[in-house]
């Protein structure tokens, strides 16, 4: 028998980010044994990369704003593909869950009369994002963080799981390795929430940091579960572009949102030029206008730059594709022009955006009050994932949840800025709730021993084989699957360059099952990343398949080859599942019909 400690709990949460955290805390409140498993420390989770607010319809700077208006918002900017209830509940309940978040001690952001103040964003037809400058998310985590640590859950930190063990078709438990020492944890529990964030690493131009290999979706598509809408990744438009060892790191929405301008090499706002048939009554074609509704002219269009992450995105690269792009390969993102507007620009600049203000500084020795920021797109974010049941976020396993970023449903094609914070809060909560339910009613679960003897050896095996014969490790396989998804499966896709990335997966997987690590079991990043592979693997060829499959443009999967947008397609999910014989399955599921009163909310708010 492999040598391993074991931990016993009602509910394991995989993921320490907002949408883990929330599920933990909801568990715990519920009367469950909760275990909280993070793949590095506390704390450090892309939550934090949501910089520019959450979005929640609180209306307490346009009262005109409502649930209905954010559930409208929310389809549209999906695309319609989205599971239409959980729209409808992540509108309706996220006020509450902000408001609790600041019971537990969130600081926010204040209008004059003292209320949680909030900011324009992208396809948010009112100021929705609560906010606290530009560190949103960094304060929701803190806040989460405290709230957790108090009600007392067990915290395994710098753990990654390898495999969900089952027993008899339901979650039984899940084996990880801590990766200071290398030693194997047997987690045994009876339900699972996992809450493991996205994808960004399969990426090479990515916002996401190295914990994101989606390792919830592979660990459950593994299990038997099934994944939906994967050809759905966001490109955010804009990252940092210069200095190379930067690139991709986010700039948030926030700043367009404080009235920043997109310019291209002429110094022309070429967002004017660009605004699509279904959003022009709501988007101003002046500068004045834009301004004007920047500061709160209810009367003002929003400008062009607060159009949805997905076309802004395929503005820039078709910029920087006809030459008019910046000197290193983006365009330029410029907040110093309100000067030109409002005479405290850089107390205004430097108090709303105060993190960019020192990642410009830092990182470029650029002063974003005086200068004009270098951006491009970066990958950020994964509508698809794990497909759940909307009111519960039961995946198709019994016994697994996810939440958060590595479920699927509520952003359709494509998510507007600020609604994964609020996403995380309120499906957070439902998912932790639902699995202590389901752990109450379902005892009587046994982990199989040969399934965690399989699991031990599979992850020991890069040991067995030693540094890889022809001289590819780890990172070479990991950084090659990166460079060719970036390039063949990037914001602009075509069926030739997908079938090319399939080839290449394919070697790669080869590769991947060949590589060996030099070395022992304590903190040995080598071996991590040999564990990472699979996964990488795993999804990029969900990804790839499902974008393949996808013949027309909608959202963030945009086909050179069916540039168009086809009703047909508009009907479907493309749910992805492990076969019998251990290859991909691909079908497509019809979407439940919309009900007739969200139906009319819809219609109400063209
Ligand atoms: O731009 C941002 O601040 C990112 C927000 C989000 O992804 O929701």
């Amino acid at each position: 028998m492999p040598d391993y400690q074991t931990f016993d709990h009602d509910v394991l949460v995989v993921g320490a980010g907002g949408a883990g955290l929330r599920a933990a805390i909801a568990a715990s409140a519920a009367g469950a044994k909760v275990g909280l498993v993070c793949k590095s420390l506390l704390g450090k989770a892309h939550t934090v990369m949501a910089e520019g607010g959450v979005a929640a319809a609180l209306a307490n700077v346009d009262d005109r704003d409502s649930w209905r208006v954010h559930f409208a918002d929310t389809m549209r900017g999906g695309q319609y593909l989205n599971n239409w209830r959980m729209a409808e509940l992540h509108a309706r309940e996220a006020p509450d869950r902000v408001r609790e978040l600041e019971a537990w001690g969130a600081l926010f952001d204040r209008t004059p009369d003292g209320r949680i103040l909030q900011r324009n964003f992208g396809g948010h037809k009112y100021p929705r994002l609560a906010h606290v400058g530009d560190r949103t998310g960094l304060e929701m985590i803190r806040t989460l963080q405290d709230h957790a640590v108090y009600q007392g859950i067990d915290v395994h930190m710098e753990c990654t799981l390898v495999r969900l063990l089952t027993d008899g078709g339901r979650v039984a438990g899940a084996l990880g390795y801590d990766r200071e020492r290398g030693r194997f944890r047997l987690f045994r529990c009876r339900a699972i929430v996992l809450a493991t964030g996205g994808i960004g690493r399969a990426y090479s131009i990515t916002s996401n940091s190295w914990e994101y290999t989606g390792d919830g979706q592979a660990l459950a598509y593994g299990a038997g579960a099934a994944l939906q809408d994967m050809e759905f990744v966001q490109f955010h438009p804009t990252g940092m572009i210069w200095p190379p060892s930067v690139r991709g790191i986010l700039v948030t929405e926030g700043v367009r949102g404080e009235g920043g301008v997109l310019l291209n090499r002429q110094g022309k706002r070429f967002m004017f030029d660009d605004i699509p048939e279904n959003y022009r009554n709501q988007t101003a074609d002046n500068e004045e206008e834009g301004w004007r509704y920047t500061q709160g002219d209810k009367s003002a269009r929003r400008p062009p730059e607060l159009l949805t992450r997905d076309h802004v995105a395929r503005s820039i690269l078709r910029e920087v594709r006809e030459g008019r792009g910046s000197p290193h390969g983006g365009v330029f993102l410029d907040i110093a022009w309100i000067k030109r507007r409002l005479p405290q620009a850089r107390e205004h600049i430097i108090k709303k955006l105060p993190s960019m203000y020192h990642q410009f500084k830092q990182l470029a020795d650029i002063d974003i009050t005086t200068t004009p920021m270098e951006v491009g797109p970066t990958t950020h974010y994964v509508m698809g994932g794990i497909r759940v049941d909307g009111d519960t976020q039961r995946s198709t396993l019994p016994g697994l949840f996810a939440a958060g970023e590595c479920a699927a449903g509520l952003h359709g094609a494509n998510r507007l800025g600020g609604n994964s914070l609020s996403d995380l809060l309120v499906f957070g909560k439902r998912a932790g709730e639902f699995a202590a339910a389901f752990a109450r009613e379902h005892a009587g679960v046994t982990v199989d021993s040969g399934q965690v003897e399989d699991a031990v050896r599979c992850a020991l095996a890069p040991f067995e084989r030693g540094a890889g014969a022809d001289g590819r490790g780890p990172y070479q396989v990991q950084q090659d699957l990166q460079t060719m998804m970036q390039e063949l499966v990037g914001i602009v896709r075509t069926e030739p360059e997908m079938a090319r990335a399939l080839d290449g997966i394919a070697r790669l997987a080869e590769q991947a099952r060949q590589v060996g690590v030099a070395g022992n079991r304590e903190y040995n990043p080598g071996w991590h990343t040999a564990l990472d592979l699979p996964n990488l693997l795993t999804i990029s060829e969900a990804v790839t398949r499902a974008a393949i499959e996808r013949r027309e443009s909608r959202g963030g999967h945009f086909r050179e080859d069916f540039p168009e947008k086809d009703p047909t397609w508009g009907k479907f999910n493309i749910v992805v599942r492990r076969g019998s014989d251990g290859r991909m399955q691909l079908s497509r599921e019809p979407i439940p019909p919309l009900p007739a009163e969200l139906a009319a909310i819809i219609e109400e708010q063209k």
